[in-house]
């Protein structure tokens, strides 16, 4: 099965919270099939996340890659390297990249040909901001990420999509099901209709997802998942959502 329900771990984590949290996870996911489920940790814990994961099928990733292979690039991490270290997918463009790192649709476009020369799935983050949303731009915004981001890249053999409204991120606030329904469907009718050699899998939502709001964003039809921050540090809560998803859509 296709990544699902992923976490984003951010500047989080130790040794020891990834025994506390794989313990935590494990005595409340009542699922057979891990595969749907991805964990993103920080790079330096990557190794140490599969030697515990074990037989578990749970895909590790990584949350960002860099625009080239190799080079002079002090302090980067190319996708060949988590490749190496059994990553089968990783973030590209999350917002916190785009605001704090200055990442451009155009570096964007690199990182997803690097992610996609080395058999990396690209879960690639699009989101328009509180403005944006407010002045009913947020169709608009995604549709110029998308074209800008793919005209580089127009020929991906796998693609997941992350729609992560930027004010939904950490903020507890998310926009309605429905509207992000909607959303989820403009996206892969763009997608689908400008870039046919772009194999998209899968639309997943991210931004305040948590157990309480899970089932609501699952019912909707054009929501195959989940991109989550927060609610993912708690191994509890994150195997509680995993357990909504496959009620409902396995
Ligand atoms: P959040 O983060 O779930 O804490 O809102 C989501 C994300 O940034 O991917």
């Amino acid at each position: 099965m296709s990544l699902c329900i992923v976490a984003n771990w951010k500047l989080n984590g130790s040794r020891e919270f990834n025994y506390q949290w794989l313990l935590d996870f494990s005595k409340s996911f009542n699922g057979e099939d891990f595969s749907s489920v991805g964990i993103a940790p920080a790079y330096l814990y990557i190794d140490h996340l599969k030697s515990i994961i074990a037989d578990r099928d749970i895909k590790i990733g990584a949350q960002n890659i860099d625009l080239e292979e190799t080079g002079a690039r002090t302090g980067e991490i190319s996708a060949s390297m988590i490749k190496d270290l059994g990553c089968e997918f990783s973030i590209i463009g999350h917002s916190e990249r785009r605001i704090l790192f200055h990442e451009t649709n155009q570096i964007i476009s690199q990182k997803l040909i690097q992610a996609n020369n080395n058999s990396v799935i690209p879960i690639l983050c699009i989101g328009e901001s509180a403005e944006e949303n407010q002045s009913n731009n947020t169709f608009n915004v995604l549709e110029q990420q998308i074209i800008e981001a793919f005209e580089n890249a127009n020929e991906l053999s796998s693609l997941i999509i992350a729609y992560e409204p930027v004010w939904a991120i950490g903020s507890g606030k998310t926009p309605n099901p429905e509207e992000i329904n909607s959303v989820h469907e403009m996206i892969k009718d763009v997608v689908q209709s400008r870039f046919p050699k772009i194999g998209l899998e899968s639309v997943l939502y991210g931004g305040s997802v948590n157990f309480k709001n899970a089932s609501s964003l699952f019912e909707q039809k054009n929501v195959d998942g989940a991109l989550i921050g927060g609610a993912s540090l708690d191994g509890r809560e994150f195997a509680l959502i995993a357990n909504v998803f496959n009620e409902l859509r396995v």
